[in-house]
């Protein structure tokens, strides 16, 4: 068996992704333990939720620092002093400068509440509703200079039905976003992506 690769994940409130990956870990689904969970905001729900299960907490605050890059350079030594081999974004509303992107490159993951390329950026859910599409989901990628934009490890689809609401839409693609996640990270600990180009190649187990 691979060495359990060791996970930071980045968020700035809820964290029930964080929670789930966390969950994963215990149980042996993902090979690797959580390292540290970084918050951006001091009184997210997360972070209180982190600690209580024993892991590794740190608040870094943004408004500390003169501007993005300096945040971020705080946020990869944090992550570099934790040993950290992939960062996982777990609705953390910063965007990453291309020093903390090349620091991690495709060592980076995050989830959005969509299928992308479509409704990326804040509210997805929102947007999806707004659309009228009639199939949703969540998106699990490797974060790239552009926003919701890197090469796409899984997608997993929901219907969308004509009496949906943004909140109903929500908590049906949470589910899934609780499933596709830490299968993602579980592919990645167990050494089976590859990037090329713009597609991740999974090799086969
Ligand atoms: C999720 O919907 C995720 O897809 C998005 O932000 C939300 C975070 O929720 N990036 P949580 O903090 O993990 O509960």
């Amino acid at each position: 068996m691979r060495e359990p690769k060791r996970i930071g994940v980045l968020i700035s409130g809820r964290g029930s992704n964080m929670l789930s990956l966390a969950a994963a870990c215990r149980s042996g689904r993902i090979n690797g333990r959580i390292a540290l969970v970084v918050s951006n905001k001091k009184n997210a729900p997360g972070l209180q939720a982190a600690a209580e299960m024993g892991l590794q907490t740190q608040f870094i605050s943004h408004r500390a620092f003169d501007s993005r890059d300096l945040f971020d350079h705080a946020v990869v030594e944090a992550l570099n002093a934790r040993r950290v081999d992939l960062v996982c974004l777990a609705g953390f509303m910063r965007l990453l400068s291309p020093t903390f992107i090349r620091a991690f490159r495709n060592r980076i993951m995050n989830i959005h509440p969509a299928l992308l390329p479509a409704f990326p950026g804040l509210r997805g859910q929102r947007q999806a509703i707004e659309y009228g599409v009639k199939v949703s989901g969540a998106t699990v990628h490797f974060v790239d200079e552009e926003l919701d934009h890197g090469p796409i490890i899984i997608q997993r689809a929901v219907p969308v039905g004509e009496g949906d609401t943004e909140e109903t839409l929500s908590e049906r693609i949470l589910k899934i976003e609780h499933e596709a996640y830490p299968e993602a990270v579980s592919l990645f600990c167990d050494g089976r992506l590859r990037v090329e180009g713009r597609r991740v190649i999974v090799a086969p187990k």
